[in-house]
C-alpha cells in the first residue's frame, strides 16, 4: 500500500490540475493514505504489546542495531507521512471523502498548509531512501547470512524461521 502511494503521490502531481478525473485521485490518495495510518497505528500498538521472534543468534551487534534503527524509522514515518497529509489538506481545503464514503473530520489547523505540504513531501521521500535499504538487509540475510529472517517475514511462513 506504501508503494502504490508513493507512486501515485509522485504521478498526482504531474496530473493536468483542470483533468476531470483529478478530485477523484486525490480523494483516492487521501483515503488511501488515511487507511495506512489507521493500520499503521494498529500495527505499532501491536508491536508494543507483542514481543517479536528473537534475532538469529550469532547476529551482529551492528546488524541488530541498523535494523532496530531502520524499524523505527519506519514506523516514524508510517505515521508522520500521512498525518502531516491530513494536517495539510485540514487548514485548507474541504473534509476528505473517505473513498466517497463519508467526510472525515479536519484536524486542528495547527502550522501552515505549505509547513505540512514541504513535512509531507520530504518524509515521503525518506520512505523512497528506506524502502531499497529494507529490501537489500532482507536479501543480505536470505543470500548472505541464510538464516532464514527473510522467510519469517512472509505471511504464514513462520515455522521457516532461524535454524541457528
Ligand atoms: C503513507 C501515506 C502517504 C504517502 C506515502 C504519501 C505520499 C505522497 C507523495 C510522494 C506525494 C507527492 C509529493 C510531491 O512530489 O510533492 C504526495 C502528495 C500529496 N499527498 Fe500524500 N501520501 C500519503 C498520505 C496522504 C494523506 C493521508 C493525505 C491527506 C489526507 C495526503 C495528501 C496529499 C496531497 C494533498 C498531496 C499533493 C500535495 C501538493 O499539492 O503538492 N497524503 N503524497
Amino acid at each position: 500500500m506504501i508503494i502504490l502511494q508513493l507512486v501515485g503521490g509522485i504521478v498526482m502531481g504531474k496530473l493536468p490540475e483542470d483533468a476531470s478525473y483529478a478530485s477523484a485521485v486525490f480523494t483516492i490518495h487521501q483515503s488511501n493514505g488515511l487507511t495506512i495510518l489507521a493500520l499503521s497505528l494498529f500495527r505499532l500498538v501491536w508491536r508494543l504489546t507483542h514481543k517479536p521472534p528473537p534475532l538469529p543468534e550469532g547476529t551482529k551487534a551492528w546488524d541488530r542495531l541498523f535494523a532496530r534503527a531502520t524499524q523505527a524509522i519506519f514506523y516514524v514515518l508510517m505515521i508522520a507521512v500521512p498525518l502531516a497529509g491530513w494536517l495539510m489538506v485540514s487548514g485548507h481545503e474541504g473534509s476528505v471523502n473517505f473513498f466517497f464514503l463519508f467526510p472525515v473530520p479536519h484536524l486542528p489547523a495547527v502550522g501552515s498548509h505549505e509547513l505540512w505540504e514541504e513535512a509531507h513531501e520530504l518524509l515521503a521521500f525518506g520512505f523512497i531512501g528506506l524502502i531499497p535499504l529494507h529490501i537489500a538487509g532482507a536479501l543480505k540475510h536470505r543470500y548472505v547470512d541464510r538464516d532464514g529472517v527473510l522467510a519469517r517475514m512472509l505471511p504464514g511462513r513462520r515455522e521457516a524461521a532461524p535454524t541457528h
